[in-house]
C-alpha cells in the first residue's frame, strides 16, 4: 500500500479521488515539487518549499499551508511509506469549479495531493557507462522557471528521447542551452564546469545548486554563463542533474560521443562528492 494525502486526508493511493472538474485536470492549472528523501530525511525541504511558494505566487494561487504544515504532511507521508529512500511528489492545483471556464473561480479551494515513490536513482551501469541523449529546440513557454504541472511540452520532448532509446532530451533555445526535458544540464570544457544562468527559461534546480556548492567547496573551477549550442556539441563532458538522477554523465549526444565517449574525470569526481555528501549530510538530516 502506498500512503497518499489528499485535501486533509491520509489514504491509500488507490483510494484517492479528485473531481474531473479540478482545474489541474482541465487546464494543468497547478504547481508541483519532487522532493528526494534519504533514510527518512527530506533533502533541502526548505528550498523545495521556497520554490513551491515562488511558483504558487506567480500562478496567483494562495499557498494553502505554512512551512510547518507542509513539513508535517511530508513527514507523515514519508513515515507511512516503506522505502528507505523515497521521492515525495507534492501537487497543488487551483481546485474544482462548477463550470469550466478559463478565468479563476470566485472562491478558490486548492486541491492538495501528495504521494511517494521509491527513489529510483541511476543504476551503477548508467553511472559507469553514462547515458545517451538527443537534442531538440526548446519550444516550451517563457516561464520555465515555474514548476507547474502543465508539462505537455516536457512530456513530448522526453518521449523524443525515449523513442530514440535515450535518457533525456537536451534543449536549445535560439542556439543557447536551456536544460533537459526533466533535468538541468551542465557542461565541462577545458577543466571548467559551465552552468547556464538561472532565468525564466529554465527551472532553478535544487540539485544544480548542490553541484555548484560542491564545486565551490572542492576547488572545482566553474562559471555560470550562457552556453552556446556549439560549445555543448564540442564539450569534454556533459552532465544531467535532478533530484532523482542526482548527477549523471551523458556520453552520447545525437549519436555522437561526448568527449571520448566515456564518463569524464570531473563527472566521476563530482559523483563521488555527491555520494559522500549524501551519506554524510543528507542521510543524517
Ligand atoms: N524534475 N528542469 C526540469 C524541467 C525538471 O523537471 C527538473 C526536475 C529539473 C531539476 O530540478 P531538481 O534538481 O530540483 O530536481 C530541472 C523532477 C525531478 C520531475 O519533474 O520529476
Amino acid at each position: 500500500m502506498i500512503l497518499s494525502y489528499l485535501d486533509g486526508q491520509y489514504l491509500p493511493l488507490d483510494e484517492a479521488r479528485v473531481s474531473p472538474m479540478d482545474r489541474g485536470f482541465l487546464f494543468g492549472d497547478g504547481a508541483y515539487e519532487v522532493i528526494p528523501v534519504y533514510s527518512g530525511h527530506p533533502f533541502r525541504l526548505a528550498e523545495h518549499l521556497a520554490r513551491l511558494e515562488k511558483t504558487l505566487a506567480e500562478l496567483r494561487l494562495p499557498n494553502p499551508h505554512s512551512v510547518a504544515e507542509w513539513a508535517e504532511i511530508v513527514a507523515r507521508i514519508v513515515a507511512g511509506n516503506e522505502w528507505e529512500d523515497q521521492s515525495v511528489y507534492l501537487q497543488v492545483t487551483r481546485g474544482a469549479d462548477a463550470v469550466r471556464k478559463h478565468a479563476f473561480p470566485a472562491t478558490i479551494r486548492p486541491t492538495v495531493f501528495l504521494m511517494s515513490e521509491k527513489l529510483a536513482t541511476p543504476t551503477p551501469e548508467q553511472i559507469e557507462r553514462g547515458v545517451a541523449v538527443v537534442s531538440a529546440e526548446d519550444y516550451r513557454w517563457l516561464r520555465c522557471d515555474l514548476k507547474t504541472i502543465s508539462l505537455l511540452a516536457n512530456c513530448l520532448l522526453r518521449q523524443k528521447a525515449v523513442d530514440a532509446g535515450c535518457a533525456e532530451t537536451v534543449l536549445f533555445r535560439d542556439g543557447i542551452l536551456t536544460e533537459g526535458a526533466a533535468s538541468n544540464i551542465l557542461v565541462v570544457r577545458g577543466g571548467v564546469l559551465l552552468a547556464p544562468p538561472k532565468n525564466r527559461l529554465m527551472l532553478p534546480g535544487i540539485t544544480y545548486d548542490v553541484i555548484l556548492e560542491l564545486a565551490a567547496q572542492n576547488a572545482v573551477p566553474f562559471e555560470v554563463r550562457d552556453i552556446r549550442e556549439d560549445e555543448v556539441r564540442a564539450a569534454d563532458e556533459l552532465w544531467m542533474t535532478s533530484s532523482t538522477k542526482e548527477v549523471l554523465p551523458v556520453t552520447t549526444l545525437d549519436g555522437k560521443p561526448v568527449g571520448d565517449g566515456r564518463p569524464g574525470a570531473l563527472a566521476r569526481r563530482m559523483h563521488a562528492l555527491y555520494q559522500d555528501f549524501k551519506n554524510t549530510v543528507m542521510r543524517r538530516g
